[in-house]
């Protein structure tokens, strides 16, 4: 091996790092190793700025728990985490595009009936979505379960009051028709936590620490692709600056104002309440992959 240089360092490390049996780890690393000496030549940092970036990792590390898991938000507002989706998820045209699930999510939410409310007790304006769940063929799915999470009136999750009972969420099912009719609460915009590292990095930019208001969906049928996706309310002031560019064309709906009367559930609301129309649209699993 010949003596390392400035110069030949980058090569010699990459030489180094294809001691990997197992392929896909040696691409992985091999890239890590380019991509980080591509940076560090880049940037040229000092010692003291090195350390600092180490500190920076070393605390938000230390962070993590089993509540808390900051490097998913670093990645999340690097746009990595979208990225990853996007890659991930390259459905066709037409099916209902994806977007990061983000940390607020909770297994085992309580079923619950088309038209019945899963805002009950939460403060907000009322607010009915309908629509159905199809295939990119256009053939409703019945029985597709919707996990439906979303922030109540105040823009806070479950995770973030001190209850007891499960708070703004519910899966639903689609009917024989392919139809669902949510009752909830209109969802506000919200900050990430700033309280961590990453906090600490955004303060020191110029970035909209903000997300836009949007409802949180995981849709499942047998034999269709899953979709994680979230469908965010037209005309929001940070639709355009999403912290976590979760925002995609097709997800963006309307909240149409109503005046208090009937609503498509059969419920009396007595003060102006808004309604959501959409239709979620599933991808067939390859058939040798629905055997699977
Ligand atoms: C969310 O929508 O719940 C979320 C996603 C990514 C980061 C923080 C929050
Ligand atoms: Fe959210």
């Amino acid at each position: 091996m010949p003596y390392v240089t400035e110069a030949n360092l980058t090569d010699l490390a990459i030489e180094r790092w294809q001691q990997i049996p197992d392929p896909r780890l040696r691409q992985v690393m091999t890239a890590a190793v380019k991509h980080l000496h591509a940076f560090v030549r880049e940037v040229e940092p000092t010692p003291e700025e090195w350390f600092a970036a180490i500190d920076w990792l070393t605390r938000t590390g230390q962070l993590c728990t089993e509540k808390r898991q900051e490097f998913i938000l670093a990645s999340d507002v690097l746009g990595v985490s979208m990225l990853v989706d996007a890659i991930n998820n390259r459905r066709a045209t037409g099916a209902t595009p994806t977007t990061v699930e983000g940390p607020f999510h909770v297994h085992g939410s309580p079923e619950l009936a088309n038209g019945q409310n899963m805002a009950e007790g939460a403060p907000g304006v009322p607010c009915i979505v309908v629509g159905t769940v199809r295939g990119t063929d256009g053939q409703p799915i019945a029985g597709a379960l919707l996990d439906v999470w979303q922030t109540d009136g105040e823009g806070l999750y479950e995770a973030q009051r001190a209850v007891d009972e499960p708070w703004m969420r519910a899966v639903y099912r689609s009917a024989a028709d392919g139809s669902f009719v949510i009752r909830t609460v209109v969802p506000i915009g919200y900050t990430i936590p700033m309280d961590g590292t990453v906090g600490e990095l955004m303060k020191r930019t110029t970035i909209s620490h903000m997300r836009p208001a949007h409802i949180h969906f995981h849709l499942q049928a047998p034999g269709y692709h899953p979709v994680i996706t979230h469908l965010f309310r037209r005309g929001d002031e940070y639709i355009d600056t999403d912290v976590v560019f979760g925002v995609k064309e097709q997800l963006i709906v309307d909240f149409e104002e109503q005046p208090p009367g009937k609503a498509p559930n059969g419920d009396m609301i007595d003060e102006p309440w808004y309604l959501v129309r959409y239709d979620f649209v599933l991808e067939r699993k390859q058939q040798a992959a629905a055997a699977a």
